[in-house]
């Protein structure tokens, strides 16, 4: 049993041995793992870049220093046409610039007029007379679309009605020199912050913010963000579209009478009350006035009118309720300016009923908190 293991322990030394003879890396290129870019634009690949030993090599910044780039592997001697740009040269394979100062080891390289043929995986490679080196274990996907990728929206937290919240929409800038210009569209007015920003590696992106404060009227609309990008003379459009999904306490609350009509004494009429919240009603508490006590929590209560219940007046509310109460008042006896069409609908139906207006009665919803 102990063989195999023994085995691969002397095959481990074997390799460690001929990488620390043979392969140790003469260069340490810093770039992004891939790159996703448009046809017809721009691509900047952020670069930076190390010697390691330095006792073979001490970066003389006074000695012109040559940045190359290979494509697919780093064994460009069997295929020269990999090798696609050569700072030293002026006719190179792609159209290209090194704006970064190689003096200061910064290779960031930016390829004009991209085409999809430029899909591929490229390498680095430094010519400094008489130091030449290739990082073999670094290199960039680039991924050339004729589509820019969609924007992505962000939201902070929870959105919640009267709560400010803030909506961040980025889009990827491959092109720097021309990056996306970013739109919103809000059910409400807006005014958003946009800033061009670095990612953590180096590439750029554009971000909008907006902050805004949803209403309950806001619920389940539709907002996007929208990104053009300048392509030469025409614009390349992508957009990212998200439903509001907003909190709200219960609104709308009304409660209706089941049978409509006169009602006697000692007979029992349900009252449905509805109303509308997100997350929706759960628990809806029926308050008998004369009583108090809540009686159930469902949407139906049932009320028994007899001698004692006729010709009492409501109650107002105690003034300690907790912060999840939410009441949708209905007074059969004393109706108030500010009734909903619903309310006012069941007072047409009970006016004139001399037993239903004297019974007061409230319908009240309760929002129950989260789990
Ligand atoms: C850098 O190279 C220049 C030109 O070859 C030479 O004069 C200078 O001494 C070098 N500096 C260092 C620090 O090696
Ligand atoms: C880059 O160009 C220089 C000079 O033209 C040449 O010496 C060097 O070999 C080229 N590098 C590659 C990797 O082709
Ligand atoms: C390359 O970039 C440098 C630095 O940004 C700039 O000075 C130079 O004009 C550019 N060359 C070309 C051919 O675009
Ligand atoms: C490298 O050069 C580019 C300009 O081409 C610049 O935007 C970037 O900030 C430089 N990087 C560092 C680390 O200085
Ligand atoms: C590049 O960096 C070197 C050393 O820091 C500096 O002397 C030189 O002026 C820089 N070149 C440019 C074009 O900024
Ligand atoms: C891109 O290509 C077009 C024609 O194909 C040319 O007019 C334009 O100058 C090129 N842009 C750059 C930055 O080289
Ligand atoms: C929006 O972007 C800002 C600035 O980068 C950041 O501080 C904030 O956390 C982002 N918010 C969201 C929800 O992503
Ligand atoms: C909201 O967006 C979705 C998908 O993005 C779409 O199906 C729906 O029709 C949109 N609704 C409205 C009201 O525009
Ligand atoms: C491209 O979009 C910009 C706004 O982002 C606009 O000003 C310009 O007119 C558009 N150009 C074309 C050709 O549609
Ligand atoms: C009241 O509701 C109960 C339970 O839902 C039902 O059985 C009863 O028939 C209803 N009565 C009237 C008068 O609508
Ligand atoms: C919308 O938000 C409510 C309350 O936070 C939640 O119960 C519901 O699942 C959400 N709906 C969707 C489609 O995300
Ligand atoms: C409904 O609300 C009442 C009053 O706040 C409470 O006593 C009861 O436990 C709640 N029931 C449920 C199922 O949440």
């Amino acid at each position: 049993m102990a063989c195999p293991e023994n085995m691969f322990f002397l095959i481990g030394l074997f390799m460690s041995g001929v990488l620390a003879f043979f392969g140790e890396r003469g260069l340490i290129a810093t770039m992004p793992d891939r790159l996703d870019v448009l046809t017809g634009s721009c691509v900047q690949i952020p670069c930076a870049f190390e010697i390691p030993n330095q006792k073979d090599y001490t970066f003389n910044s006074t000695i012109l220093t040559f940045g190359v780039w290979i494509k697919e592997s780093p064994q460009f001697a069997q295929s020269p046409n990999n090798v696609i740009f050569n700072s030293s040269k002026t006719d190179n394979r792609y159209q290209g610039n090194i704006t970064g100062n190689m003096s200061q080891k910064n290779c960031t390289t930016v390829f004009f007029n991209v085409t999809t043929s430029y899909s591929d995986k490229y390498l680095f490679r430094i010519d400094s007379q008489p130091y030449r080196a290739t990082d073999p274990d670094k290199s960039v996907n680039i991924d050339v679309r004729d589509l820019p990728p969609s924007p992505i929206i962000t939201v902070s937290g929870e959105v919640k009605e009267e709560t400010p919240v803030s909506l961040n929409c980025s889009a990827v800038a491959p092109c720097p020199e021309h990056p996306p210009e970013l739109t919103w569209t809000l059910p409400t007015q807006f005014t958003p912050e946009n800033q061009l920003q670095e990612n953590p590696d180096q590439t750029k992106s554009v971000l909008s913010i907006v902050n805004f404060t949803p209403s309950y009227l806001h619920h389940e609309k539709n907002i996007t963000c929208t990104a053009v990008y300048p392509v030469g003379t025409i614009n390349k459009t992508a957009e990212h579209t998200m439903m509001l999904n907003v909190s709200f306490s219960p609104k709308d609350t009304s409660a209706s009478i089941s049978p409509a009509g006169p009602v006697l004494v000692g007979s029992c009429v349900n009252l449905t009350c509805s109303s509308t919240a997100n997350p929706p009603v759960t628990n809806f508490t029926w308050f008998n006035i004369s009583g108090g006590k809540p009686t159930q929590n469902s949407p139906v209560g049932t009320v028994c009118v007899n001698q004692t219940t006729a010709g009492e007046k409501p109650e107002e509310p105690a003034e300690d309720q907790p912060e999840e109460i939410h009441y949708g008042d209905i007074d059969f006896s004393k109706l108030r300016p500010k009734e909903t069409p619903a309310a006012a609908q069941d007072r047409n139906r009970v006016q004139g009923q001399e037993t239903q207006s004297k019974t007061g009665l409230r319908a009240q919803t309760i929002k129950t908190n989260d789990p």
